[in-house]
């Protein structure tokens, strides 16, 4: 499934769709390179989970947890170094964990990342103008399959 946005706030709410329907467990990666609106997304897809709070870029924490409708948890591996740091923070705890988990910069962690995810690829479309891009959702078990399917029937 491929979607465009063109605008902060249309990302956004597609976030909250997808975070409406998801479950304890889930884990939904955001990739795509520096500022294409992993952040963003993140603050959508937690919005639905029921989550109260700013959600900013959790660079330097790692991972944030906000409580909600289910748990959530937003985690940036941006600054790990290597998948030691992963490992020392307890990251497998998360992914999956008891609560939903949001990952920015999935591909520094691939050992930790669960079979079945979510996956978002978000780019910028260059020449459509700043604010446009492009989210390109796929599925890597029959959980986010199925989240999938869900998604594109709304
Ligand atoms: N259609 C859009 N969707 C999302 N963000 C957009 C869009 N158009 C413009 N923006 C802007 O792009 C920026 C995206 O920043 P954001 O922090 O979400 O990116 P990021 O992918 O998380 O970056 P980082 O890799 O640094 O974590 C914001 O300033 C946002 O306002
Ligand atoms: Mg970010």
């Amino acid at each position: 499934m491929e979607l465009r946005t063109s605008s902060p706030g249309e990302t956004e709410a597609f976030g909250r769709r997808l975070g409406e329907m998801l479950e304890p467990g889930d884990v939904v990666c955001l990739s795509g390179p520096l500022g294409a609106g992993k952040t963003c997304l993140a603050r959508g897809i937690l919005g639905g989970t029921g989550a109260t709070g700013p959600v900013s870029s959790p660079t330097f924490v790692i991972i944030h947890e906000h409580p909600g409708r289910v748990p959530a948890y937003h985690i940036d591996a941006y600054r790990l170094e290597c998948q030691d740091d992963a490992a020392a923070l307890g990251l497998e705890e998360y992914l999956p964990g008891e609560g939903v988990s949001v990952v920015e910069w999935p591909e520094n962690i691939p050992d930790f990342i669960p079979p079945d995810a979510l996956w978002v690829r978000l780019e910028r479309l260059p020449g459509d103008g700043p604010d446009r891009r492009s989210l390109a959702v796929s599925a890597t078990g029959p959980r986010s399959e199925r989240l999938l399917e869900e998604l594109s029937q709304r």
